[in-house]
């Protein structure tokens, strides 16, 4: 018996890895993320599979259903939206389940900030503009920031801003970032990435606020960098015809001439 973790994907119920869905139609219990997880992941679960939305549960109701689907012998399905690695609770659950002597695994999931990106059909680091992406969000109520942790901090690196859980604190983004940024800089608001209800707004750091429509109050990333612009970047050398590499040794006594395939 194993909980199978799985990130099950920005929204679009194809957006979802083979072994996700694999697993989920081996397991005969699967407990899902109800507010962020599709209705139609579900009908890859068996047809008399246990299902239950985690939604209103608390962590020690989530632990007893996996202690006793252990007991049975039952493989969990266990369902987060996007990827696992970030905001998921992951970490908790896990801790638990080792405690228990409850075997697990973890299959990863398409991330809400790719999927946003892909929605605004850009790349997040472009050369010359921004070789870094950083994923953060704002203090909520439920999570506090480590010190250090600020967007004013982070405003200070000039990377691309992937800014969760946050829509409900513009003014304090606008108020962190534009003494960095400056409010001409390029922001993108994705709400519900990949879902048939997608919306995409792109604007400066300084008509944010004005920009954000009302039925935006949730489930958004708010994207913020000078590479939100797609624009004013250089070309990377990776395809540069003159690039000395690997896989395309300019000369005889290039480094690579003599790379064999065992060596990386
Ligand atoms: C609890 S976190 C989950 C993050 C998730 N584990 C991931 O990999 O993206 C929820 C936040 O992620 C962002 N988010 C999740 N799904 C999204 C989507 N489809 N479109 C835009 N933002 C999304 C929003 O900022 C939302 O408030």
């Amino acid at each position: 018996m194993t909980v199978h973790f799985i990130g099950a994907g920005p929204g679009a119920p194809d957006l979802i890895t083979l072994r996700g869905r694999d697993l989920i139609a081996s397991s005969p219990v699967c407990l899902y993320a109800g507010s962020l997880v599709p209705e139609e992941i579900l009908a890859h679960c068996p047809t008399d599979a246990r299902i239950i939305n985690t939604a209103p549960m608390d962590l020690d109701a989530i632990i007893a259903e996996c202690k006793s689907a252990h007991v049975a012998g039952l493989d969990v399905a266990r369902l987060h939206s996007g990827d696992l690695s970030v905001w998921s609770a992951l970490g908790e659950q896990l801790r638990r389940l080792r405690a228990e002597d409850i075997p697990f695994s973890v299959t990863p999931g398409v991330p809400s900030f790719a999927a946003a990106a892909a929605a605004l059909e850009t790349e997040l680091t472009l050369p010359g503009l921004a070789q870094s992406v950083i994923l953060t969000r704002t203090p909520g109520r439920a999570s506090s920031m480590p010190k250090g942790e600020t967007l004013r901090n982070f405003a200070a690196t000039g990377a691309t801003l992937a800014i969760h859980l946050s829509i409900g604190n513009l003014d304090q983004v606008i108020a962190d970032l534009t003494p960095g940024y400056g409010s001409s800089c390029p922001v993108a608001v994705v709400y519900r990435a990949s879902w048939p209800d997608q919306q995409v707004i792109r604007t400066t750091l300084g008509d944010l606020k004005t920009s954000v429509t009302e039925n935006i109050t949730r489930t958004a990333l708010i994207l913020v960098g000078p590479a939100l612009a797609g624009e004013g970047f250089e070309e990377s050398c990776l395809y540069a015809t003159e690039y000395d590499r690997r896989y395309r040794p300019q000369t005889a006594d290039s480094p690579w001439s003599s790379w064999s395939h065992g060596d990386d």
